[in-house]
């Protein structure tokens, strides 16, 4: 029997008031609202207070995405949670979440890591989970709390991050029973000769700390804008679908102006794209599945939209999943 990974729940977290960059400045950081809305389309960010982990986000968008499916956590058999910024070196963040939601003890739960990509990776895995019958409901989370690896003295990468949480439940059905809808296809890459352009200074078997964010700004931008597009056209021509037939993209939010170069390259306009930058700046791997709980939070995102999901990340990884809601 073929499968279908149908979405059923969508939750998302972001902790307490938003940070503006006129906060920022005002808390001497030497840059202006000018500078980084020109640049990465940021005007704010929420920012995780002391003893706030990133099980805790992870948490309530994950009991809002059960809420929304309409399904207890004993009825969840998968949990993976990508995470940049895990609460611990291990355990898995996610076997955290397990516990609190009350999900059955013994199902699979685990962490991946793929910076900015990690929810694209981790949809990706639970579909495939989902098709091979291994599983039957996953919870999928992305949650970050990015500012606690932030230098908040280098103000090129302090004032792009910021924290929050997003989740999906996901359940296979019958392809015959599912009307066209849940995930249709996904691609995954990764290419580590560019580790060094992205990356933290530091690392547990490296000299036993978590380190500071570095990122080589200008490459990143390089390889983004043409991985954002390449991606979009492979996914499309696998599916055999032109990308006027998208009702959605929603891609990672990292830089406005990669957002703007990838949908005019596509020919679509920016009224088909969902953004949060804006008031989120980059969450990583907790980004997407924030912009998709606003985009079917505020109903623009309907049932049967088809809807394009794309990352890139540091590693480099990148990669994308298109599904029908
Ligand atoms: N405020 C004010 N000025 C600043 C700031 C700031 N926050 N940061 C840097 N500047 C200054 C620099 O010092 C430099 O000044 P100088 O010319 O006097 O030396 C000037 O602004 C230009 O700096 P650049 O680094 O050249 O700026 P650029 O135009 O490259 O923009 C940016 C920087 C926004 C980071 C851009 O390179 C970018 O968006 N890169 C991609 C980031 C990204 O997409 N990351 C996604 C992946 S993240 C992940 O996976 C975890």
């Amino acid at each position: 029997m073929t499968i279908r990974s149908i979405i059923r729940g969508v939750g998302g977290f972001v902790p307490g008031d938003p940070v503006t960059n006129h906060d920022l400045a005002a808390r001497g950081i030497d840059t202006s609202d000018e500078w980084i809305r020109e640049r990465t389309g940021i005007g704010a960010r929420h920012i995780a207070p002391p003893g706030m982990l990133t099980s805790d986000m992870a948490i309530t968008a994950s009991q809002i995405a059960l809420l929304r499916a309409g399904m207890s956590a004993d009825e969840i058999d998968l949990i993976i949670l990508a995470t940049t910024t895990p609460d611990l070196t291990f355990p898995a963040t996610a076997v955290k979440v397990q516990a609190a939601l009350g999900c059955t003890p013994g199902i699979p739960a685990f962490d991946i890591q793929a910076v900015c990509s990690g929810f694209v990776y981790a949809l990706a895995t639970a579909d495939a989970y989902l098709k091979a019958g291994m599983a039957h409901r996953a919870l999928v989370i992305g949650a970050e709390t990015m500012s606690r690896i932030l230098d908040w003295t280098d103000r090129s990468t302090c004032v792009l991050f910021g924290d929050g949480a997003g989740a999906v439940v996901l359940e296979s059905w019958p392809e015959a029973a599912a009307g066209g809808g849940g995930i249709l296809s996904s691609h995954l890459h990764a290419d580590g000769t560019h580790v060094d352009r992205l990356r933290t200074d530091s690392g547990v078997s490296t000299n036993q700390k978590t380190g500071f964010l570095k990122m080589d700004g200008k490459e990143v931008y390089r390889h983004a804008v043409n991985k954002f597009a390449e991606m979009v056209e492979v996914e499309l021509q696998n599916q055999n679908i032109k990308s006027d037939a998208l009702d959605w993209l929603i891609p990672h939010q990292a830089n406005l102006r990669i957002i703007e170069s990838t949908t005019k390259k596509l020919n679509l306009t920016m009224e088909k794209v969902i953004l949060t930058i804006e008031k989120h700046g980059n969450t990583s791997a907790a980004s997407i599945p924030l912009a998709l709980f606003e985009g079917v939070t505020d109903g623009r995102i309907q049932p049967g939209h088809l809807c394009l999901l794309e990352a890139m990340g540091g590693g480099f990884t990148w990669g994308s999943v298109l599904l029908r809601l």
